[in-house]
């Protein structure tokens, strides 16, 4: 019996065939039920004890050939089945360029305007705390215009908030540096509001900040105006006297538009003048609280929502979209 497995060995190894129906039958033939390993398992029962080992060992090398010689063919054939299928001459998937969002775009449009300027990027973080956001900012507790700018805070600790506005890098940067500085910080912000087509509880701003010695209103109004000439190619605007409590004086911008066409009248409701952004000269309360000489360094700061530019520019209506990264909106996107 025994002297046959040279032989099948030798059949075993020379198997070859990339039919289905002929590799069922090789197995049948060695592991069916009434295959050739059967029989040997039944063999080995009756040899005796001295001579099992021995036996043992060469009815397990057949059984490790067929084995492994089934599995080679059960994977070959696996992969002649890929190839069946699937026309390796087609031409490969484009690869699709993605595009950018459209809020990145016009922050590093208005980032690339202040560059030109002198204006570094800075950067802080989305977790505040209550003095950087607020109390820093002269907005104390119980300041009315709190309520404004109410966001989301964790119960256990108070102190610990989403940032309301980019205002709070102001207060970090100057807390680290010494004027003069010049820096520009954009970034995520986030409110108590509910979502509409308008608001939405997440939102961008850019936050501008100068300070220096002799930094005059006069210099941030000039510095707007080249800033409104190079985004929207208008010249035009007013700054209408207003509160923050981080300014004295504030103010608010507004670009004269225009009353060209019927949507100039509807995005102006009818004035031509648009409100782009909130800016003043910085408080000397604020100069104190980082531990700056208010009577030696003055500046002014501004601030602006990103949304609000981007839906003008592109003409959207609903902000919604831009958190919503549906890729039919993102990919009409096209660099300013
Ligand atoms: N932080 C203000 C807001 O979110 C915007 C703002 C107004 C920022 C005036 C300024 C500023 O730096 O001077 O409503």
């Amino acid at each position: 019996m025994l002297e046959k497995i040279d032989d099948l060995l030798t059949e075993v190894q020379n198997f070859q065939s990339s039919s289905k129906d002929e590799i069922e039958q090789f197995r049948i033939r060695f592991n069916g039920k009434k295959g050739i390993m059967t029989d040997f398992y039944d063999f080995l029962k009756q040899v005796p004890n001295d001579q099992k080992k021995v036996a043992g060992q060469k009815i397990n090398t057949l059984k490790v050939a067929v084995n492994d010689k089934l599995e080679a063919l059960k994977s070959a054939s696996e992969s002649t089945l890929i190839l069946e299928k699937e026309d390796l001459t087609r031409p490969a998937f484009p690869l699709e360029l993605g595009s950018r969002h459209p809020i990145n775009l016009v922050k590093n449009k208005i980032i690339d305007i202040f560059k030109s300027i002198g204006f570094a990027v800075a950067d802080g973080p989305e977790i505040e705390d209550d003095w950087h956001n607020f109390t820093a900012l002269n907005l104390p507790e119980y300041h009315p215009a709190r309520d404004m700018q109410d966001t989301f805070f964790i119960e256990q600790n108070p102190d610990v908030l989403l940032r309301t506005h980019t205002s709070s890098v102001q207060i970090r940067y100057m807390e680290e540096n010494e004027p003069p500085m010049r820096i520009l910080a954009p970034g995520r912000v986030f409110r108590n509001e509910a979502v509409s087509s308008r608001s939405h509880c997440i939102f961008h701003q850019i936050e501008g900040l100068y300070i220096d010695e002799n930094v005059s209103f006069a210099d941030l109004k000039q510095t707007i105006q080249f800033f409104t000439t190079e985004l929207f190619g208008k010249s035009k605007i007013r700054m209408r006297p207003s509160y923050f409590p981080f300014t004295e004086p504030s103010a608010e911008v507004d670009v004269y538009w225009g009353l060209n066409s019927e949507t100039d009248y509807r995005i102006t409701k009818g004035t031509g003048w648009l409100e782009i952004m909130g800016c003043g000269m910085v408080d000397p309360a604020v100069l104190k609280n980082v531990n700056i000489d208010p009577d030696k360094f003055s500046g002014y700061a501004f601030g602006m929502g990103i949304e609000r530019i981007v839906m003008l520019l592109y003409q959207m209506s609903d902000i919604r979209m831009f958190f919503e990264n549906d890729i039919r909106m993102l990919e009409q996107f096209k660099p300013l």
